[in-house]
């Protein structure tokens, strides 16, 4: 029996990834290959790239791309962390043009909350499980039930007069030196906010300092169950192959 693949690209502010996946075993099937980001990264600087990706792997089928905004039906509503020449740009096409595949394409976060409730941390969870990632944004996915709440950007909210993800993304740890403790405080503080508002199962923490979860998860004080995302890096991948796969159309 031939093993179901479809190739998965992740768009991030620093990085491209893209790889083979094996979507019945939510995992890489070829090995993963990054260039940076373009500066500055309009969409024909980040579409080259994916291409090159793509011909590269001498990938001709279905291919999913995650990107950091509100996609809706292929098209960027927003640029938060992007060139904001994105906004209103039809990413969907503009890599269909490039590539030649069969593309979808949806939110970073949300392709990583699809992953991650197949074959990571919210496996089997059901009711409402939120997974937040934390990088140069905050990424979020809302699932209930296994089934994706797409584009809820919950990054976005604000608290304490600040729009959350510039107190408590990791880039903001970084860019005022945080330490782990300081940090998670902020973390801390917005995730009782969002507790607040849904009243979750779960959290599924992820994003590049997942790789150091155990440095700060533990120091958070909230009532929800916590888990630290399982797919670390790949998530994004894995999650944007089974959106192509599964013909995801929001
Ligand atoms: C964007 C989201 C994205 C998140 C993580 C936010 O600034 O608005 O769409 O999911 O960053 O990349």
């Amino acid at each position: 029996m031939k093993t179901s693949t479809a190739f998965g690209v992740d768009i991030g502010g620093s990085g491209i990834k893209g790889a083979v996946v094996d979507l019945e075993k939510g995992d890489l099937a070829t090995e993963r290959v990054k260039y940076l980001t373009p500066v500055p990264s309009t969409p024909k600087a980040v579409a080259e790239v994916v291409a090159r990706l793509v011909e590269e792997a001498g990938w001709t089928g279905e291919l999913g791309a995650t990107f950091p905004a509100v996609i809706r039906h292929g098209v960027a509503q927003t640029a938060a962390n992007v060139d904001k020449t994105w906004i209103g740009t039809d990413v969907d096409k503009v890599f269909t043009d490039t590539t030649h595949c069969d593309v979808t394409v949806l939110n970073d976060a949300d392709a990583a909350g699809i992953a991650e409730a197949r074959f990571g941390a919210a496996q089997g969870v059901g009711g409402v499980v939120i997974l937040l990632t934390f990088g140069t944004g905050i990424g979020s996915a809302l699932l209930v039930d296994g089934r994706l709440v797409p584009n809820t950007e919950l990054g976005h909210l604000e608290l304490d007069g600040y729009d959350a993800e510039k107190r408590a993304s990791s880039a903001a740890k970084d860019n005022e030196g945080l330490s782990y403790k300081q940090w998670a405080k902020r973390v801390q503080r917005y995730l009782r906010h969002v507790e607040g508002l849904f009243s979750p199962d779960l959290f599924v923490l992820g994003g590049g300092v997942s790789k150091h979860s155990d440095k700060w998860v533990p120091l958070l004080d909230i009532s929800t169950p916590v888990k630290s995302a399982q797919l670390l890096n790949n998530a994004g991948i894995v999650g944007a192959a089974m959106a192509a796969h599964e013909k995801f159309t929001h």
